[in-house]
């Protein structure tokens, strides 16, 4: 199945939707501000996850959309954030929102979208009872990616990050928001228990292959496909589990000359484009993306298996498909 020309068409479905819930506000400046990534596109594999799970369990896809939505909005609203915190200037090919405006302007678009998505969440078609549970996924999940953005920010400075460690600060922030979706697609769609458990564990699964895979492309990927820069994690001085391997294995059997090239670039804001290349050469030296790429895959199988609770569909087949290409994805 070709899932890029599948998950397409689904967007298609999506976007307008998402787009009017963007519409009502002022001033026009942030408005602007809060349309500025919606507008450039991105994946949207939030709300085609919450649509497709919504129609395996029982072709509930239409109901699933305003919630599909809400997840985009407020993960939007991370991403304007997060790109302050990691001082990325660069986000889906365009200048990041703190760039193009202003921070202060970008911290309050970030606010906005936040409630903005919570607003929209009531839009959904459901119970009282099944809106509550939500509200409540909705905000635990809100909730755990501030603890995985703040492990993510403390590690930069951290003498010593564990692949344990990492693993749940990847969880946190990033694979909750995936399981969130997942898990509330397959409430809206009243699936049973099994299923309901079952679609959290694909997502949440399918979420920590797709965030190593995420570092996997920030160091191997083509700046121009990504639309965001090569090297930055590395300058940033982020603990991935790429360079939490490269650490581990320097420790042990101790190379000056590679430690010192890695050292020179881990951490350095000022680190010069050949530097970064010289870095990248050591992680490779030390099989370190292999061995972040071999974990992707380990999560990507898992996430599948968690599939057998649907009775064969084509919506299985694609989110099946999403898993491959999760973890082999160019941008
Ligand atoms: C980027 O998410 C942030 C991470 C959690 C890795 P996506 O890769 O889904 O970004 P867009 O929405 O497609 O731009
Ligand atoms: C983003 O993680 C996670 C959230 C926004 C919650 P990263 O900082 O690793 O993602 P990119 O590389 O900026 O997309
Ligand atoms: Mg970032
Ligand atoms: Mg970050």
């Amino acid at each position: 199945m070709d899932v890029q020309k599948e998950a397409l068409r689904i967007v298609k479905l999506i976007d307008k939707q998402l787009m009017s819930y963007l519409e009502d506000g002022k001033p026009e400046k942030l408005m602007k501000a809060v349309r500025h990534y919606p507008e450039a596109g991105g994946k949207k594999l939030r709300p085609v996850l919450a649509y497709v799970v919504a129609q395996a369990v029982r072709r509930q896809g239409k109901r699933a959309i305003p919630f599909g939505c809400a997840l985009e909005i407020i993960h939007n609203f991370t991403l304007i954030h997060d790109d302050m915190i990691d001082e990325d200037p660069v986000r889906r090919g365009r200048p990041a929102v703190h760039v193009l405006f202003d921070i202060p302007t970008a911290v309050i678009a970030g606010d906005a979208m936040f409630a903005r998505g919570y607003e929209v969440i009531s839009e959904t078609k459901t119970s009282p009872v099944i809106l509550n549970r939500l509200y409540k996924l909705t905000s635990r999940t809100v909730w755990l990616i501030a603890e995985g953005q703040q492990m993510d920010f403390d590690f930069e400075t951290a003498k010593t990050v564990s692949p344990d460690e990492y693993l749940e600060m990847v969880e946190k922030k990033t694979a909750v928001l995936f399981s969130c979706a997942a898990e509330g697609a397959a409430i809206i769609a009243c699936g049973t228990p099994s299923q309901i458990w079952n679609m959290r564990e694909y997502g949440r699964m399918l979420g920590i292959a797709f965030q190593i895979w995420d570092d996997v492309l920030g160091v191997t990927g083509d700046e121009k496909t990504l639309g965001k820069p090569i090297g930055s994690d590395i300058r940033n001085g982020k603990r991935t589990l790429i360079m939490v391997h490269a650490l581990s294995q320097l420790e042990k059997r101790g190379n000056k000359r590679r430690k010192e090239a890695l050292l020179a670039a881990l951490g350095n804001e000022n680190a010069t484009q050949e530097e970064v290349t010289r870095a990248i050469d050591v992680l490779k030296q030390l099989g370190s993306i292999d061995y972040a790429s071999k974990i992707a895959i380990d999560y990507a199988e898992k996430a599948k298996r968690s599939l057998r609770c649907l009775k064969n569909s084509r919506e299985k087949e694609f989110l099946s498909s999403l898993v491959d290409f999760a973890v082999g994805r160019a941008h």
